[in-house]
């Protein structure tokens, strides 16, 4: 599975927008300082740092850190056009209004070493790292005080609609493979709310951050068709030898052509201030 698959990363943008736990993100809103330092863990094509400005983050600093190098090149090239930016002479960045920004090629897991930052984010990223090690890793890059905001964490539950005989046992090896990678977990949203209520600190806000993309008018909107593209792509990569998935493939592919196929993935999103 190539989660950091620019189509991919960029069709999900409406559906994280309307996923998103607006409670949650109040709460986070309500708890940065006038000009944070923000780190990003798996920022893949950098639409966080849209999002933060149109919440009104726009003086202090960003940066962002996906280990896959080519997906950074493209986050620096996407946002700064989105954002009307000019890039920094060094190329590694760009400046919205105050707020300097910043992608870099690494591993989230160990790159924040030394930092004192007010906010870690990390979107649609811990499923796919051991949760533990994720919360020391972003612990340990914090300020006194300073937040981690997980918004969009799969918490394994898949639904495609309408109903097919197979769905199952699809849906059961679907998550089964996620697991089966290292250091993936498809529970990973409950498990990272008990590990936040059992380490020192406190789970600020929590809330379900559901992507449920439906058709209307017997389409999808903006590039949303891709998007469910994208995950039965990755249900396919899961399902070599399931009875019946042969069939639920032809049948899903067809429901997505004629515009009939809904899809819900449940998450959440989490506000956590480590103690
Ligand atoms: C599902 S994508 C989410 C990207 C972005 N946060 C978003 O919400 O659109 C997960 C990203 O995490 C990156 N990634 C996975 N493990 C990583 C690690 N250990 N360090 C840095 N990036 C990682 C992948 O390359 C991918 O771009």
């Amino acid at each position: 599975m190539n989660h950091a698959d620019e189509g991919y990363l960029e069709a999900k943008r409406t559906v994280d927008e309307r996923a998103l736990d607006r409670r949650v993100r109040d709460r986070l809103l309500d708890e940065l300082p006038a000009a944070p330092r923000v780190l990003e863990a798996g920022c893949g094509t950098g639409v966080t740092v849209p999002r933060l400005v149109a919440w009104g983050v726009t003086d202090g600093e960003y940066r962002g850190v996906d280990r896959d190098a080519a997906t950074v090149e493209r986050a620096r090239a996407l946002r700064a056009a989105e954002l009307d930016a000019d890039a920094d002479a060094d190329g590694e960045g760009f400046r919205v209004d105050d707020l300097t920004v910043r992608f870099e090629a690494g591993d989230a897991l160990d790159a924040f070493a030394g930092e004192r930052a007010d906010l870690v984010v990390a979107a649609a990223f811990l499923d796919l790292v051991p949760v533990d090690e994720a919360l020391d890793a972003f612990a340990s890059a914090l300020a006194p005080g300073g937040l981690v905001y997980a918004p969009i964490t799969f918490d394994g539950e898949t639904v495609f609609q309408p109903d097919h005989p197979a769905d199952d046992a699809v849906v059961a090896a679907y998550h089964d493979a996620i697991d089966d990678e290292p250091g993936r977990d498809a529970r990973a949203g409950r498990h990272l709310l008990d590990r936040c209520r059992a380490r020192d600190g406190a789970l600020l806000a929590a809330g379900a951050s559901d992507w449920i993309v439906h058709p209307r008018d017997g389409g999808y909107p903006a590039d949303e068709r891709r998007f469910l593209g994208a995950i039965l792509s990755f249900v396919e990569e899961a399902v070599d030898g399931v009875p019946g998935a042969e069939d639920w493939l032809r049948t899903r592919r067809r429901q997505l052509d004629s515009g009939t196929l809904t899809y819900v993935a449940h998450g959440y999103d989490v506000l956590y201030r480590p103690g």
